[in-house]
């Protein structure tokens, strides 16, 4: 009795259309790596109350682990030419591109602390490696990206 009844096979060939469609698009790299930041603040921002005020930060965990992901591939989301479609990205970003590599390392070791501390269950030692993680990403700013 477990045959797909017609409806759940159009919706199966529609999802598969969608995904084909994706792939010939090329989302725009502008888009993605906004959308991840925007997706990596709201991990900062639901991560630092919850450990400042000594909560479960094991529950953390999967956000900090979204962060070490997405922070491993950043300088990809910045391929050359991709300062259009208003992108705050400054010229440096291509032009001086091994110190901005490195920032992105170093917010992939901040993560990874991030992802331990929570892990560990040690609220405070979160917190602090939040701090340092909001410390990663100031750090980039500052030399590259414009206002
Ligand atoms: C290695 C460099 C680098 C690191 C690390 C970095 N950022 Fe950014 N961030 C940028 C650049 C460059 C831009 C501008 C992107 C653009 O407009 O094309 C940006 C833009 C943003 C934006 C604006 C997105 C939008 O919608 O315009 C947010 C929010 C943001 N970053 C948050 C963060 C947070 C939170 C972290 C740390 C967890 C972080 N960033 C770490 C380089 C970095």
């Amino acid at each position: 009795m477990a045959r797909p009844s017609l409806l759940s096979l159009a919706v199966l060939s529609s999802v598969a259309l969608l995904g084909t469609g994706a792939a010939l698009a090329q989302p725009d790299p502008v888009t993605a790596r906004k959308e991840g930041l925007k997706r990596m603040q709201g991990h900062l921002e639901a991560i630092n109350p919850v450990a400042t005020a000594g909560g479960n930060v094991r529950e953390m965990v999967p956000r900090t682990e979204d962060m070490v992901a997405f922070f491993s591939t950043f300088p990809s989301y910045f391929p050359p030419g991709s300062d259009n479609n208003g992108s705050k990205a400054l010229p440096s970003v291509w032009a001086e591109r091994p110190g901005f590599e490195a920032a992105a390392a170093n917010a992939v070791t901040a993560a990874g602390a991030l992802r331990t501390a929570a892990a560990s269950g040690d609220a405070a030692a979160t917190a602090q490696a939040a701090r340092a993680m909001g410390g990663a990403c100031g750090a980039c700013h500052r030399n590259y990206r414009g206002r």
